[in-house]
């Protein structure tokens, strides 16, 4: 009787000694799980091939190297694609900065508070960037912060259709200053930075209609196939120095820029989509992280199209 009495009270000892240690266990790994978000929130596992690293046994530091937050500038990161960029690239665990022009201050600080009450983290800065001047002071003010740019998504973009032969010159001038040499005058500010660090992603934000033309776009098209041209070149020159040059170039976007076409017009652009539908915002964002991201380090000099199948050329 008092052997089983021992025996019992034994077996309940260990049973309780059991549920502590799990206890303590399951407490651990709620600890770890916890320290481990926290500190993929701060830091990235980061992949990059400097531009220096040339040769395949750079694979064997794949993975291992961290880096802290990445600061990328997303030029028109207010308007209707830039939004969902800078969403998606503040979920990817970017610091986000998106220009303004003087004239959308207003709407620039409402867009801020938005996303900020969404839970994004956003930066605004005034920078007119069809001005060089303005582009070289917007420059030096984010490098004297933050050092240097890690991601540079040019997407500054207006539309000011018409047909050739009835085109301003002032329309023809708007387009090319605010798509395209905005692309240089932005670029440039930030390359030797982005060369002095050994890293970076450019992505030009073109457009189907830079590759194929359209009916009543001779200036957009224009700028938005510059667009490429400049890519493809810049591409070349940084392609030893880690920083890698890409377009995306999208379709018929859900955007008021879309929407602004007359409703017939645009019915008939839509037919001849084969999707039959416009794109959404976030499939251009996608498109964007997957060339922002330090992984896609062997793609450089290229055009994404994300069209629903309008342009295979
Ligand atoms: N191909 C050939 N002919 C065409 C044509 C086309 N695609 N579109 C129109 N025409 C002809 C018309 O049949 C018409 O001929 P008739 O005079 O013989 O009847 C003539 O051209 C005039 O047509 P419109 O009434 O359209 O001309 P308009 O001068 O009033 O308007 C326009 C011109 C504003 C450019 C208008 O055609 C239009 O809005 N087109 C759409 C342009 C477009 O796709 N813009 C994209 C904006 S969004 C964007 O750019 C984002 C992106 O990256 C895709």
């Amino acid at each position: 009787m008092i052997i089983d009495k021992i025996i019992d009270n034994q077996v309940t000892a260990v049973k309780h000694w059991q549920d502590t240690c799990d206890n303590f266990i399951h407490s651990f790994n709620t600890f770890f799980d916890s320290s481990s978000a926290i500190f993929n929130n701060y830091y990235k596992l980061d992949p990059v091939i400097s531009g220096t690293a040339k040769s395949s046994t750079s694979q064997s530091s794949r993975h291992h190297k961290q880096i802290k937050l990445k600061t990328a500038i997303i030029t028109g990161g207010i308007g209707g694609i830039g939004t969902a960029i800078c969403k998606r690239l503040s979920s990817d665990g970017n610091r986000v900065i998106s220009t303004y022009i003087s004239s959308e201050k207003t709407k620039a600080m409402a867009w801020k508070k938005e996303l900020e009450q969404d839970g994004y983290d956003v930066e605004v800065y005034e920078c007119d960037v069809s001005d060089y001047q303005s582009c070289q002071k917007f420059a030096a003010l984010i490098e004297d912060k933050y050092d240097h740019i890690d991601v540079l998504v040019n997407a500054a973009g207006i539309t000011r259709d018409s047909q050739l032969k009835k085109m301003d010159k002032e329309n023809w001038d708007a387009v090319l200053d605010t798509n395209l040499d905005s692309v240089f005058n932005i670029t440039r500010s930030f390359i030797n930075g982005m060369l002095k660090n050994g890293y970076g992603r450019i992505i030009n934000i073109s457009s189907v209609n830079g590759q194929k033309g359209q009916f009543g776009q001779t200036n957009y098209s224009t700028a938005k196939a510059g667009m490429i041209g400049f890519t493809r070149s810049l591409a070349l020159e940084m392609a030893e120095k880690g920083i890698t040059v890409n377009c995306v170039c999208p379709g018929y976007v859900g955007t008021p820029m879309v929407e602004a076409i007359r409703e017939d017009i645009l019915d008939g652009i839509v037919q001849q989509i084969p999707m039959k539908r416009l794109a959404k915002v976030e499939e251009i964002a996608d498109a964007v992280a997957f060339l922002a991201d330090s992984n896609s380090a062997y793609i450089t000099g290229t055009e994404i199209a994300v069209n629903g199948g309008l342009w295979m050329g």
